[in-house]
């Protein structure tokens, strides 16, 4: 099967993550996939903080529900909204969820791990980040090597979601 395609069949949502850093290179090729996604008007409304030390991971921790998978992550990329850099509400949040899925994929090429956490305006989580003014948190996806190999979640059949007309 084509590379792409198979990425996109085999990626799963990771959650359990080993404890083992990762290659500086590796969290440049992810952003440079994330940049490299397609926005409405070419707005590239996305912003990114990577969370890497281990003060800020374990504050972030504490910050969410799912605390065990962000502190045991070596690394979280939160993904901001700049409503400045933006035009469109809709496609301003479409564009954000297509350099989400990079990220996802990007991950998953290399051999790492990845979950997004559709965690959004939380106040708290956008202080730590050191969210500017017209920031906004889209999303958190805590990246690292992975320690579980989830089963595929079921997905429709085709036949349930395709129209022709
Ligand atoms: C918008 C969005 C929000 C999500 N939020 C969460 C979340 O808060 N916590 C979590 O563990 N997974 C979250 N996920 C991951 C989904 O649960 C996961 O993609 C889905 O169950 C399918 O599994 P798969 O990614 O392994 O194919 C989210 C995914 C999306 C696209």
């Amino acid at each position: 099967m084509n590379e792409v395609l198979a990425a996109i069949r085999e990626r799963r949502s990771v959650r359990v993550f080993r404890p083992d850093p990762v290659e500086r290179e590796k969290v440049e090729a992810i952003l440079e996939a994330a940049r490299w996604a397609p926005s409405g008007k070419n707005t590239q409304p996305w912003r990114f903080v990577v969370v890497e030390s281990a003060a800020n991971r374990a504050e972030l921790a504490r910050l969410v529900p799912q605390r065990d998978m962000i502190a045991h992550a070596p690394l979280t990329l939160a993904i901001l909204l700049d409503r400045k850099a933006g035009y469109d509400e809709l496609k301003d949040a479409q564009g954000i969820g297509a350099c989400a899925q990079n990220v996802l994929l990007a991950a998953h090429a290399l051999g790492l791990g990845a979950c997004w956490i559709g965690r959004a305006r939380d106040r708290e989580v956008e202080a730590l980040l050191g969210a500017k003014e017209g920031e906004e948190l889209m999303m958190l996806i805590p990246i690292g090597y992975p320690a579980e190999n989830p089963a595929p979640r079921d997905r429709r059949p085709l036949g349930e979601l395709v129209r022709r007309i």
